[in-house]
């Protein structure tokens, strides 16, 4: 049986999946490798989580679905590209992502690079050319936000902590840290950007959306790093015990199993808390919470 939120997760993923194939260079377009490479890094694959969570924030806002596709696109083309720059050799040295081999593999690393590089720039360029709010100066912000989500004080500042913790055992302090950055900060501008498309919230309304987006942000990489030890390759689509194998101190590393556990779902009822003002407009958010809690890959 097809529930009503699988049609819904359909719904979204098929609006993201058809403007990503307009969006992005035809592969016929040169530089023809660089173009290739980038539709294989972001087309058909993954699970468009942080989109999914622009169109449920929207939802609180009663966003224009038009702008939302816009901020959810652009979101996930950082993503995409910081998946493509974390599995090169420098980084944690992955062969296999979505499925497929990485992007330095099936190219080379210089074009790896590249790709990252040139998905940055297309986000950002693609947050120019739409109306994404109803004053412009709404609309500025919302670029700075996604600007600084992505750089020192965001994901990349977390991927370099996370690259420098190799080997050591991280206080619970210093791992939260690491992972509000890496893998929180992207998750967090997800959902606040979708929730600016629309009308304006309240301050306090703009405070729970924030407390709620930082708390699914932790949780989902807690759950990542759950998965990482306890599922299979197959089902991940990446390779499975790589964080054990690379030494990374991980919430499983330091709490084990069982407590990460725990933790995750701490947070998820933590992130429903912050929503309970909300009451039905609140209802794909607290679907998608669901989703990132209990998923399987
Ligand atoms: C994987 O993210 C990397 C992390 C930030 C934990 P996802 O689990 O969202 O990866 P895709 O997009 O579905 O492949
Ligand atoms: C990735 O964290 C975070 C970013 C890509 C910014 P991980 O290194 O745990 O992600 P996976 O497990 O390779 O997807
Ligand atoms: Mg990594
Ligand atoms: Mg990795
Ligand atoms: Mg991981």
């Amino acid at each position: 049986m097809i529930t009503d939120f699988q049609d819904w997760t359909k719904g979204c993923q098929t609006r993201i999946e058809d403007f990503l194939q307009k969006l992005l260079p035809a592969q016929d377009q040169p530089p023809t490798n660089l173009h290739g490479a980038m539709r294989y890094a972001v087309l058909e694959g993954g699970k468009r989580v942080r989109p999914l969570l622009s169109f449920a924030a929207g939802e609180l806002s009663g966003a224009d679905e038009e702008r939302v596709t816009v901020v959810a696109t652009a979101v996930e083309l950082i993503h995409a590209y910081s998946l493509v720059h974390d599995d090169l050799p420098c980084m944690d040295n992955d062969i296999l992502r979505r499925g497929k081999y990485t992007c330095h593999v099936e190219y080379d690393e210089a074009t790896a690079l590249l790709v990252g590089d040139s998905l940055q720039s297309l986000a950002f360029e693609l947050l120019t050319q739409h109306c994404l709010a109803d004053s412009p100066q709404t609309q500025l912000k919302m670029i700075g936000h996604l600007a600084r989500a992505a750089g020192s004080r965001g994901m990349a500042g977390g991927q370099a902590v996370d690259l420098a913790s190799v080997g050591k055992t991280l206080s619970l302090v210093e791992l939260e840290f690491m992972h509000n950055h890496k893998t929180g900060a992207l998750i967090h501008v997800a959902v606040m950007l979708g929730a600016h498309c629309g009308k304006n919230l309240s301050n306090a309304q703009l405070e729970s959306v924030d407390r709620f987006s930082k708390c699914i942000g932790l949780a989902f990489q807690v759950v990542d790093d759950l998965l990482d030890a306890e599922a299979t390759t197959a089902t991940l689509g990446k390779t499975a015990g790589k964080d054990a194998k690379n030494n990374k101190p991980t919430y499983v590393s330091i709490l084990g199993i069982s407590q990460a556990r725990d933790l995750a779902n701490e947070l998820q009822h933590d992130a429903y808390e912050a929503l309970k003002d909300f009451g039905s407009t609140a209802k794909r958010l607290r679907q998608v919470t669901d989703f990132i809690i209990q998923r399987k890959f």
